[in-house]
C-alpha cells in the first residue's frame, strides 16, 4: 500500500466496493471487461486525490466517494481508448484489453464507463461538478487527438508537448483535486488552489511516465517501454535531444520520429540519455512537484495535507 493511502484507507475501500457495485451491466462482456482492467488494480492516484483533497479542506459528508469513483471511471476509460490508440499490449502488468478481447469491444467499454460516470454525476446533481467533468473529458480528448496530429512529427516544440500533456493528462488531475475542493464547498480561491495543484502534479505525473517509456522496468511498470517511440511521438526526452545533440544525433532522432523506429530503442535511449534528455525530463518533473507542493502551503495543516504532499513526491520517485 502506498504511504499516503493510510489515512484514507476506509474511503479508499468505500470507493473500491462502489467501483465494483456500480461496474454492473445486464451484458456480461461488459462486466468482464471492466472487471479484467480494473481487477489489475493499478495506483488509484486520481480518485486518491479527491479523497484527500476532500479531507483536507474538511468534508464532512459522504459524496466524494462517488466522486472518486467517478474519476477512476473516467481515468479507466481513458485507459482502454488509449491502449487501442496507442497498440499497446500490456497494461498493469497483464495484456491489455484490446490484446485479450480485441478493440472493438475496448472502446465500446470504454464508452460504457464513460458515460456510468456521467450517470453517477447526474445522481449527484451538482451543476458546478458536472460543469468541471463534462469540460474535463472534452479537453482529454481534444489532448489526444491533438498528440496523434503531432505524432511522427519531429518539429513538434517543447510548448506543443505541454499543450498535450496538459490536456490529455494533467486536466484529469486538475479535476480531481477542483472537485474535491467544490464539495468541500470551500471559496472560489481555494478551490483554484486545488486546481492548481493538480495541473503541477499532473504535469509531473506524465513527464515522469514519458521519461519511465525509456528507462523504465517494463515489469515494475507493468507496461512495455517504446510504446512511445513505436508511434512516433515527440515527447520531451526527445525534443531535448534533438535541440542539444550533435547534428548526427539530432537527425537520428528525428527520423525515429518520422518513422516510429522502435526497432532502434536502444540507439535512442543511448542518445537520450548522452544528451541529457531524461534528466532535463525528470527535472522538469521535479520542478512541477515542487511547484505542487508549494501551493500546499497554503491550506490548513493535516495529515491529509502530508499525505498530499507525498503524492506529489511519490509521483516523481515513481518506478510504476
Ligand atoms: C496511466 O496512468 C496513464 C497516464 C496518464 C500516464 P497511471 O500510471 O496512473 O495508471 P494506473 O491507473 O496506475 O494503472
Ligand atoms: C495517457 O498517456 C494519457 C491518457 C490515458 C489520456 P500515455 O499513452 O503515455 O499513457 P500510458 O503510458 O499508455 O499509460
Ligand atoms: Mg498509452
Ligand atoms: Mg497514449
Ligand atoms: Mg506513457
Amino acid at each position: 500500500m502506498l504511504s499516503f493511502q493510510k489515512i484514507i484507507q476506509t474511503d479508499f475501500e468505500a470507493m473500491n466496493q462502489l467501483i465494483l457495485d456500480q461496474l454492473h451491466s445486464d451484458v456480461d462482456l461488459v462486466e468482464n471487461i471492466g472487471r479484467y482492467i480494473i481487477d489489475a488494480g493499478g495506483k488509484r492516484l486520481r480518485p486518491m486525490l479527491v479523497l484527500l483533497m476532500a479531507n483536507c479542506l474538511g468534508y464532512q459528508g459522504k459524496q466524494h466517494i462517488n466522486l472518486a469513483t467517478i474519476i477512476e471511471f473516467i481515468h479507466t476509460a481513458t485507459l482502454l481508448h488509449d491502449d487501442v490508440v496507442d497498440v499497446s499490449s500490456l497494461r498493469r502488468g497483464r495484456p491489455t484489453a484490446n490484446a485479450k478481447y480485441g478493440n472493438a469491444p475496448s472502446v465500446l467499454v470504454g464508452d460504457f464507463l464513460y458515460s456510468r460516470a456521467f450517470q453517477m454525476m447526474v445522481a449527484i446533481g451538482h451543476i458546478e461538478i458536472m460543469d468541471i467533468l463534462s469540460n474535463t473529458t472534452n479537453v482529454i480528448s481534444e489532448g489526444e487527438v491533438q498528440q496523434l496530429v503531432n505524432a511522427k512529427n519531429p518539429q513538434v516544440t517543447e510548448q506543443d508537448y505541454y499543450t498535450v500533456i496538459h490536456k490529455k493528462t494533467a486536466a484529469l488531475f486538475e479535476a480531481a483535486c477542483e472537485i474535491g475542493a467544490v464539495i468541500a464547498e470551500t471559496d472560489k480561491e481555494t478551490a483554484q488552489q486545488a486546481k492548481a495543484f493538480g495541473y503541477h502534479l499532473g504535469l509531473a505525473f506524465q513527464l515522469v511516465d514519458d521519461a519511465l517509456d525509456y528507462e523504465g522496468d517494463a515489469e515494475a511498470l507493468g507496461k512495455n517501454l517504446g510504446d512511445d517511440l513505436a508511434e512516433g511521438k515527440p515527447t520531451l526526452p526527445l525534443i531535448h535531444s534533438i535541440q542539444h545533440g550533435s547534428t548526427e544525433e539530432a537527425v537520428l532522432v528525428q527520423n525515429a520520429i518520422k518513422n516510429g523506429e522502435v526497432d532502434k530503442l536502444q540507439q535512442i535511449v543511448d542518445i537520450v540519455n548522452k544528451c541529457g534528455g531524461l534528466d532535463y525530463t525528470k527535472t522538469c518533473a521535479q520542478k512541477h512537484a515542487n511547484n505542487a507542493q508549494e501551493i500546499l502551503t497554503n491550506f490548513p495543516e493535516s495529515d491529509f495535507k502530508s499525505a498530499l504532499s507525498d503524492l506529489a513526491a511519490f509521483s516523481v520517485e515513481r518506478s510504476y
